[in-house]
């Protein structure tokens, strides 16, 4: 069985993000594929543990290097028992964030030492990395609206990360920026302010195009 497809969506807070991943993740399944939705932080036991422990509480709760550490024991446990496995037996995985937002939140926006985040890449995802990564790009005032909208609406509160404040976020939305730039085999940039519907076809377009799939 030859290994499944990893694609990861990655931007700020309100992109989009989960809104089209469970839109690709329908469409994938409608073209036949076995599919495991996912999300970090999250998506073990021990990782979903760990996800409360980041978002909530206040933003100064962790410094960027602490954030580090958690959010890569929540990625490894994550791998382990998730992520590595469904790959393995041949299905597509799809991920809503993985190591980019660790680059971009702790790094770029953060100030984390890119040798400590390279280091961490390195020996913990190793060789689970993204076949195709979506970063869904849009101006910072747009996104966080569309947030605090979602979060009304869903009856929370803002997390850690929301009440940063617009120069975390203008440094976050560059930190996603270069990664693109940097590396366009595996990524492609989404123009997040579009429609829902428009960004589904760009979504679409890019897993066509790179994944060389039809349906
Ligand atoms: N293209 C879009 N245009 C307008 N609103 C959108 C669009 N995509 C998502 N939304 C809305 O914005 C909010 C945040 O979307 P969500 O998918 O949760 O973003 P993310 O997961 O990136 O934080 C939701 O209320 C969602 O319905
Ligand atoms: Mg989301």
């Amino acid at each position: 069985m030859a290994r499944g497809r990893f694609i990861t969506f990655e931007g700020g807070e309100g992109a989009g993000k989960s809104t089209q991943v469970r839109r690709l993740v329908e469409r994938l399944r409608v073209a036949g594929h076995d599919v495991v939705a996912t999300r970090e932080p999250g998506g073990s036991t021990g990782a979903e543990a760990i996800r409360d422990l980041v978002l909530k509480g206040s933003a100064d709760r962790w410094s960027p290097v602490t954030e580090t550490l958690l959010m890569y024991a929540a990625r490894r446990d994550h791998i382990e028992r998730a992520i590595a496995p469904a790959l393995e037996r041949g299905a597509w995985v799809v991920c809503d964030r993985f190591f980019d937002s660790t680059r971009a939140y702790q790094g770029g926006a953060g100030g984390v030492a890119p040798g400590l985040i390279a280091a961490l890449e390195n020996h913990v995802v190793a060789d689970v990395r993204p076949d195709l990564t979506l970063i869904f790009d849009l101006p910072v005032a747009v996104g966080l609206a569309r947030a605090e909208t979602h979060a009304a609406a869903a009856g929370h509160a803002e997390t850690r990360f929301e009440s940063k404040g617009a120069a975390f976020h203008e440094r976050l939305r560059a930190a996603f920026q270069a990664i693109a730039a940097a590396e366009p085999d595996r990524c492609a940039l989404i123009d997040a302010a579009d429609t829902i519907e428009g960004v589904e076809a760009q979504v679409w377009a890019a897993v066509a195009d790179r994944l060389a799939i039809h349906g």
